[in-house]
Formats: C-alpha cells, sequence, structure tokens
C-alpha cells in the first residue's frame, strides 16, 4: 500500500471479524518495529504477542474492568484474534548511555528524558506507531488502548521482567466492517501547525 494512504487510512479499530490472522502475517506485522528510531540506537523495545486464546483471556481477565468484560461491547476487542503488549527496558537505556561512545554528561537519568517523558516510553511510542501503520498496510485493524489494571500481576503471569515498562496494548485482526468512530473529526492543518511563531 502506499504510505500516504496508510496514514490516511489508518483508524483504530473496535471490532474484529473471526478470521484468524497466520503466523507469517504476524511475522511480517512484527518485522516492522525494529526499524523504529531509538534514543542512541538503544532499541530497547520488546513486543509480547498473544495468539492463544488461553493468554488473551488471561490478559483480559487480568487487566479489565468486571463489568467492562461482562459487556457486549467488550467482545468486540476481546474477539481480536492477537493481542501484542509493547514493552520497553529502562536498564537497556542506562546500560547504553554508559558505553564509551556516549558522553559521560550524557550518562545520567536527567539526561534520558525530556520534560518527564523517557527515552524508553518515546521511543516504545514510536515503535508501537510503526505496528500501527503496518497493520493497516497489511490490511489489518489494530486497536491501541490503555491498561490501567493490575499491571504488577499481568508481568508476573506472562514471566515479564519487573522493570519492563508499558505504555498499553495493541489488539490486532481482520476489520468486520463496522467500526465504532467517535463523532470527533481530524482537526485541519490550520488548527495544529503553526510556522516559524505560534501566533
Ligand atoms: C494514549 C492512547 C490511549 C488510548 N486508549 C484507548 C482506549 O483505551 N480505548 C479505545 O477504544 N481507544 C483508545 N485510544 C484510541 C483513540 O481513541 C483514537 O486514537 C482516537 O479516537 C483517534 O482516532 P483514530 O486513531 O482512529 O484516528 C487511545 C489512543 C491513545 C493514543
Amino acid at each position: 500500500m502506499e504510505f500516504d494512504e496508510v496514514v490516511r487510512n489508518r483508524r483504530m479499530s473496535r471490532d474484529f471479524n473471526d478470521t484468524l490472522i497466520s503466523h507469517a502475517l504476524i511475522d511480517e506485522l512484527l518485522d516492522a518495529v525494529r526499524y523504529s528510531p531509538s534514543a542512541g540506537f538503544t532499541q530497547g523495545f520488546r513486543f509480547l504477542v498473544l495468539t492463544e486464546e488461553n493468554a488473551r483471556f488471561s490478559f483480559f481477565k487480568i487487566t479489565s474492568d468486571e463489568l467492562w468484560l461482562e459487556s457486549s461491547d467488550s467482545k468486540m476487542i476481546t474477539n481480536a484474534p492477537v493481542i501484542i503488549i509493547p514493552f520497553c527496558l529502562k536498564s537497556e537505556y542506562i546500560n547504553r548511555y554508559s558505553q564509551t561512545d556516549k558522553l559521560i554528561s550524557h550518562n545520567n537519568e536527567n539526561f534520558m528524558e525530556v520534560q518527564g517523558t523517557a527515552f524508553w516510553i518515546t521511543d516504545l511510542s514510536f515503535a508501537t506507531m510503526i505496528l500501527l501503520l503496518n497493520a493497516e498496510n497489511l490490511g489489518l485493524g489494530a486497536l491501541f488502548f490503555a491498561i490501567h489494571n493490575n499491571l504488577d500481576k499481568l508481568k508476573s503471569h506472562f514471566n515479564i521482567d519487573g522493570d519492563a515498562d508499558l505504555i498499553g496494548a495493541v489488539a490486532v485482526g481482520y476489520k468486520s466492517g463496522v467500526n465504532r468512530q467517535t463523532a470527533r473529526t481530524k482537526l485541519k492543518k490550520s488548527e495544529i501547525i503553526k510556522f516559524n511563531s505560534w501566533n
């Protein structure tokens, strides 16, 4: 698909049909994240991919509100055949910025963040965006959603490093065609882009 088409057509999908995604396509989807930029070329992002029904069930059971999980609304997301949880590893950045090609003054956590956002979170966000775009590129639907509940329990259930941080999860599947979009629309260029001065 043309890049422009991918960017303009990508929307969060909130309804998936029952079609499974082949392992080859899941592999192709995820391969793209390797090309994401990263601070210091650290590549401290990792992706836990849940393809087995039991694993996906546990994921939702641990992280979701019980009322939501029992509602018909949830089915549209929980029936996604693949859940991907992007993680980042702060320790990889600490190690990377202590290497000899880095300035000694950059080997501290203050350098590795801008206005409260750590490099590892920025990198993870970029890589997750590549995942969302590649899903569109491959004819798949994807939804990024925040997760708030029981993160420690989630980590211990899936044997994830205690050190690993996450920003949310991505549900992936074939689009059902009944997507529920909000009434909100994309802003105009003039509303979000300023040239040379904020005014
Ligand atoms: C940080 C973040 C958290 C989000 N959390 C959710 C969520 O929990 N549930 C959901 O349905 N969509 C979630 N979204 C998707 C947004 O609602 C969506 O991106 C927005 O409505 C714009 O629509 P579009 O992505 O289709 O262009 C989230 C997006 C971001 C960036």
